[in-house]
Order: structure tokens, then sequence, then C-alpha cells
């Protein structure tokens, strides 16, 4: 899992109106998406097969079930018709019903346990999030990394540490759209290594950034930025806003928040034995790394452009986004004044990579969607190979053609930034959408033209 990280909000009847389902099958001619269920969950024909079957297997099966709390109507296991190991693989039938913003992780969790993973709902559009409450629904953990439960994590046997870690883990599992947030804390090693590398490694848009949350929220060594006026800066700024996340979550969870301009956070700190060196994503990441970068204009709409590609996609789509999201907005250089920078948050958190990718051992390549969506990754030790953009704008326009062409969805979206909320339009609408807005700009125009003469 590559993504950083990782909420049921209003009146019941509300929810249900709101929350399309899983088995969305087409367009009406209003533009609407249509739904077969009149309720948040779905029901679900599964097949797959285990390879094998030893009792670990099937535990590992029963266990992604229960993560997700599915209901299991009807459970059947055979003798696998195609076997691939052993005599003893089993070809397992499942019926189900499951909330319908989960369906889609489900399916990704049996796949990393079982073979042939099919589903009667897998070729509709996924749920996805229709409005920013709706991101409540969206808090699906697939890793609950626990670190005391790790040998190789610095904090394995600081009981102390691993009280403060759970204590965030909560509140960012119960937080909930209208919710404050609560306060974090910097590693000073940290804070005055990477600050000294920055003038000669980061790019313009980051340094500029930097700068202004020096100066307004409390960017520095010795203090304690609170996540509220981290969150407002961007606000201001680039309409982002920052939601406490309590570890990783699902890629499509993930992107799905930055479509609403939402940065999912995580508010724990490394372990202070090792300031240099975080196994897991923490708030020095976060802050330094991205929080900079998204106050930047053009980096922002890049950031929702991601987000927005990433609503009803399918699963391999997913994957290709989230490579596509790996390898800018966390391990993203670009050129500039001759020279070449970083604005990838993974690279300006850690003063050991933001090094190496500057350095000459690295593979560097330009920025080309289809070649970079689908290259290898790392995210056990540096990156090998490092994709140079020309500069943002360019970045995000190649992005922006990349999706239109490779994401093919049967409608088009539009992002309201008044209700932050998306419409589901067709493509009739979106020409009509498309030309009022236009006649909008000319509008507007002609008024500046005027008031000029
Ligand atoms: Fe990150």
């Amino acid at each position: 899992m590559k993504t950083d990280l990782v909420g049921k909000s209003g009146p019941k009847e509300e929810a249900n109106k709101e929350k399309e389902m899983c088995g969305i099958e087409s367009l009406n001619s209003q533009g609407s998406l249509d739904s077969n269920r009149e309720d948040d969950r779905a029901s679900l024909t599964l097949t797959f097969t285990l390879d094998s079957v030893r009792k670990i297997e099937l535990s590992k099966a029963a266990e992604a079930f229960e993560m997700f709390e599915t209901q299991i109507h009807h459970f059947e296991t055979r003798r696998a018709k195609k076997p691939k190991n052993s005599v003893d693989d089993l070809d397992i039938f499942v019926e189900c019903e499951v909330q319908s913003a989960d369906v889609g992780t489900l399916i990704t969790s049996l796949k990393r346990v079982a073979k042939d993973v099919k589903t009667s709902r897998e070729d509709k559009v996924p749920w996805f999030p229709r409005k920013i409450q709706d991101l409540d629904k969206c808090h699906h953990l697939i890793t609950k990394y626990d670190p005391s439960l790790d040998h190789g994590h610095p904090g394995y046997s600081d009981l102390e540490y691993n009280k403060r870690r759970a204590f965030f883990a909560d509140l960012a599992s119960k937080y909930r759209v209208s919710h404050t947030i609560q306060f974090l804390i910097f590693r000073r090693e940290v804070y005055r290594k990477l600050r000294s590398l920055y003038p000669t490694h980061a790019c313009t848009q980051f340094l500029d950034a930097f700068q202004q949350l020096e100066k307004h929220c409390g960017y520095r060594e010795d203090n304690i930025p609170q996540l509220l006026d981290v969150s407002r800066f961007l606000k201001e700024r680039t309409g982002f806003q920052l939601r406490p996340a309590a570890g990783q979550l699902s890629a499509r969870d993930f992107l799905g928040s930055l479509a609403f301009r939402v940065f999912q956070c995580t508010q724990y700190i490394r372990h202070f034995s090792s300031p240099m060196h975080s196994p897991e994503p923490d708030c020095c990441h976060e802050l330094l790394g991205h929080v900079p970068m998204l106050a930047d204009k053009e980096f922002a709409q890049f950031s929702q452009d991601i987000g927005l590609a990433s609503l009803g996609s399918s699963e391999e789509e997913i994957e290709k986004l989230a490579t596509l999201y790996w390898f800018t907005v966390e391990f993203g250089l670009c050129k500039q004044n001759g020279l070449i920078k970083a604005y990838g948050a993974g690279l300006l958190s850690s003063y050991g990579e933001l090094m190496h990718a500057l350095s000459n051992k690295p593979e560097h390549k330009p920025f080309d969607p289809e070649v970079t969506a689908v290259q290898p990754y790392q995210d056990q030790t540096f990156q090998p190979v490092y994709f140079i953009a020309e500069n943002l704008e360019d970045a995000k326009v190649k992005l922006q053609n990349y999706t239109m062409k490779k994401i093919k969805k049967p409608f088009a979206l539009h992002y309201d930034p008044f209700t932050s909320s998306i419409e589901v339009l067709n493509p009739s609408q979106k020409v009509k959408r498309a030309l009022h807005q236009m006649k909008e700009e000319l509008k507007n125009f002609c008024l500046a033209l005027e008031n000029l003469s």
C-alpha cells in the first residue's frame, strides 16, 4: 500500500438518499446515477479460490469478511475445478451483505489472500463519496499498524509511546467532518536538519509556503503547531483542509478525499529514538512534506485532479492513479531555473532520501503519466527511479490529458466548491455546463474590457 494513509453523519434518511450503491448501473436521462437499492448495504455474490487450503488461509479470508462486518447468508466450498497448486485447492462461493462503501475494499482485501476473486458487482461503478460529509463513511484502515506488534519499530517496547499513538488513532477514528482537531508536535532534530536542506533542494513553491507557515502557523523547531491552525491556513490559500487519519487508508478512500480538497493526515509522531526515520507516515511527514505544497494553487489543483479521476474508477485504474500520486505528490522532482528541485512530500520530509534523489545515484526520467503510472515503486527503501516534471503547470496539464484519455467513465464529474459536493453529469449536460461557464467568463471579460476603456 503506498498512499500515506488512510467516519456517518446527518439524518439517516439523508444518508440513504445521498449514498449511492456500489451497484450503480448507468446514467439515466437526467444524468443522475441509478441505484437498485433503497438503503446503504449491498448484496454481493463472491467466488474465489484458496490454494492448498489449511486453517491459516481460511482464517485470513474469514478475517477480511469480519473486518467489514459482513453478514454472510450462504457459504459453500467445493474442490477447485481448475486446481493450480494441489488437489487441496478449494473454490469458495459466498452470498453476503456489506456496507456499500466497503465493497471495493473488501474485494481488495480478499484478493490479497485468495485467487480469482470474482463478484457479480465488480463490473459496475464502485460507490464513491458525493459530498464532503460522505468522507465520514470512508475511514477504512486497510492495515491496522500497531508499533507494539512490530519488533522493527523504534517504539516497539515503549509503553508510553504506544499509549499516545493509540490515543491519536482513537481520536482520528472518531473524527467527523464537523469536529475540531487536536494538537501535534515536531521532532526538533528533524525540523532543524531538513530546514537546512530546503534552500538548495526544495522548489520555490515549497519555500514560499514554508516561509508563510513559519510566519503564520508557528512552524518552529521549539513550537507545537496546531493542526487546526494549519488546516485554516490551507483553507484560506487553496481550499484544502486537513482531516485526522488513524493510519493507512485504502488508495480509493485516500484519493477520494483529495477530490474534495481534503488531505488525510496522521497526528502521531515518530519515536524519539529514531528522529530521522519513521516506518510509517507521521505528522513530521505530513506537516513538513505535504502541507507547504498543498498551499500552492497549481499543486492543489493537481492533487484534486488525481482525486477526481479516482471517483468511480476500477481497481486497476485506482492502482495506476495511486502510482502516479506516488511518483509526483510523494516523490516528484521538477525543473527550476536550470536545476532540479524536489516537490514530493516523501522527499521533503526525509533528509536521506532528499539527498539521494538529487544525487547522480538514482535514475531520472521525464514525467510522462503513461510511463509513470506503471513504474514499479519501492516503499521499503529509497526509490531507484524519480520522474522530473518540466514544471508544475506542465505536470498538471499532462495529468489532465492522461485522465481524460485513459480513465474512461460513462459520466462526467463536476466539483462544486461552494457546496463541497460532486455533480454527476451525462455528456450533453457536460457540454451545456462548459458552454455556460464560457459564457460567464466571456461576460466577465467584456465587463473588464469596458472598465478599462
Ligand atoms: Fe505522504
